[in-house]
């Protein structure tokens, strides 16, 4: 583990190594950003959405959670994707979990996590509900998570797919695309799990027709 004090060294060393290699690259970036993405990934170490799609800082707009959840009522999700989605007009919008993600696998048992986790961790379980049959015939416990994974990438997406901010984007200007991935620890490699073009249909419930 490094020091804290490595942190700042190692700062500086990158900060003098970008000036060296483009030397307007802070003042480029320091007037504007217009990433085209929006990332909602998992909070977990290992899947830096920079690192693990070789961009740049101004490139992508982050949010991170534990296990990418998309939730209706989470104000600090609602007010990065409208900002996201209404000023910084993303095209795309990528929901990226991972394979091994430690809060799906905490959501499958039934440990008492304490109120604020259990909290949290519930939504993966609602999602781990409505595919119980297609996950409780997965023997393997590490690929019935992995089946999770998967599953709970779609759910979120969905979720995006269902909130008036999307669905008023969509309408007025064809954007953005919906993608969601699982991302795998082992390889380092992303499976693309679905897509949604703007204007995708879902179950007209969450439809709304006077945007
Ligand atoms: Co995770």
């Amino acid at each position: 583990m490094l020091p804290i004090e490595q942190l700042l060294e190692n700062n500086v060393a990158w900060a003098q190594a970008r000036v060296k290699e483009d030397p307007d690259f802070f003042n480029r970036l320091a007037n504007l950003q217009t990433p085209q993405f929006l990332w909602i990934g998992c909070s977990d170490s290992r899947v830096p959405a920079n690192q693990i799609t070789d961009t740049q800082p101004g490139e992508i707009f982050v949010h991170r959670n534990i296990a990418n959840l998309v939730i209706h009522t989470d104000v600090n999700l609602g007010a990065v994707l409208d900002y996201a989605v209404n000023h910084l007009k993303v095209k795309h919008i990528i929901v990226c979990g991972h394979y091994g993600c430690g809060g799906v696998k905490a959501a499958m048992t039934q440990t008492d996590y304490k109120p604020i986790l259990n909290k949290w961790l519930r939504n993966i379980k609602d999602v781990y509900r409505i595919y119980r049959e297609e996950l409780d015939a997965i023997e393997d416990m590490e690929k019935r998570a992995d089946r999770l994974v998967e599953l709970n990438v779609k759910e979120q997406v969905t979720n995006l797919a269902k909130m008036s901010t999307i669905q008023k984007a969509w309408k007025e200007e064809r954007r953005p695309h919906l993608h969601g991935w699982a991302y795998g620890l082992k390889n380092g490699y992303i499976n693309p799990i679905l897509d949604l073009e703007p204007g995708t249909g879902i179950d007209p419930i969450y439809e709304y027709d006077d945007l």
